[in-house]
């Protein structure tokens, strides 16, 4: 399966996904950044895995370069890892049900920025990470697979952050992994080894 990766930063999911990918039975074909100075697009050169650094300050001459090297490129599944811009309703109907995001909060609660600072003020015990299928709303759309981790009273953003990342890394490869090997399916229902999933599937 030819996946294409999305980010805008340090790209450690992107490196998880790399590691992954030859027992996971992907692989990373193209990587997209918006940001020139992301380190995943070193991460991407060290492999060599194409890459692009593609300019966003117009959401739809950003969008209009993506197409096209999505075009050429023809990916089965694009993984946005990090990756810091809302798709327009447009671009993802021309990938419908072919875009994924990695979001480090259990969704529906606490989509967008300081997630773990936010579960923290909130008085959460449990906080997690989530896959979820990609529409044009911030952080939303069907939640395929879910991971936890455990607020403890001494927890700060930081720590949250440093515990939830290799949990993380084990939930985007492994869902990668399942749908690849056609395992996880989502088109009438979200669904694993055909059998109906009531919820986000759990891999902790
Ligand atoms: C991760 O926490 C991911 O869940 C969120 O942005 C962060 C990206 O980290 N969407 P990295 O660039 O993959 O290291």
């Amino acid at each position: 399966m030819k996946v294409v990766v999305f980010i805008s930063g340090r790209g450690s999911n992107l490196a998880a996904l790399l590691n992954a990918q030859q027992s996971g039975g992907f692989e990373v074909v193209h990587v997209i950044s918006n940001k020139a100075s992301a380190y995943g697009l070193e991460i991407a050169q060290e492999n060599g895995v194409n890459n692009s650094h593609i300019v966003w300050t117009d959401k739809q001459q950003g969008e209009q370069y993506a197409i096209e090297v999505l075009n050429q490129v023809k990916p089965d599944l694009i993984v946005l890892a990090g990756f810091m811009k809302v798709l327009s309703a447009q671009f993802v109907a021309q990938f419908e049900n072919k875009i994924i995001n990695i979001h480090p909060s259990l969704l529906p609660l606490y989509p967008g920025l300081n997630t773990h600072q936010r579960a923290i003020d909130d008085g959460q015990t449990i906080h997690g990470a989530s896959v979820h299928l990609v529409d044009d709303q911030l952080d939303h759309g069907l939640v395929l697979s879910q991971c936890h981790v455990e607020i403890t009273q001494q927890d700060t953003a930081d720590s949250l952050a440093v515990k939830l990342i290799t949990k993380e890394h084990r939930l985007l490869t492994e869902t990668v992994a399942l749908i690849a090997a056609n395992k996880l399916t989502w088109i009438d229902s979200l669904a694993l080894n055909g059998e109906p999933l009531a919820s986000a599937l759990v891999i902790e």
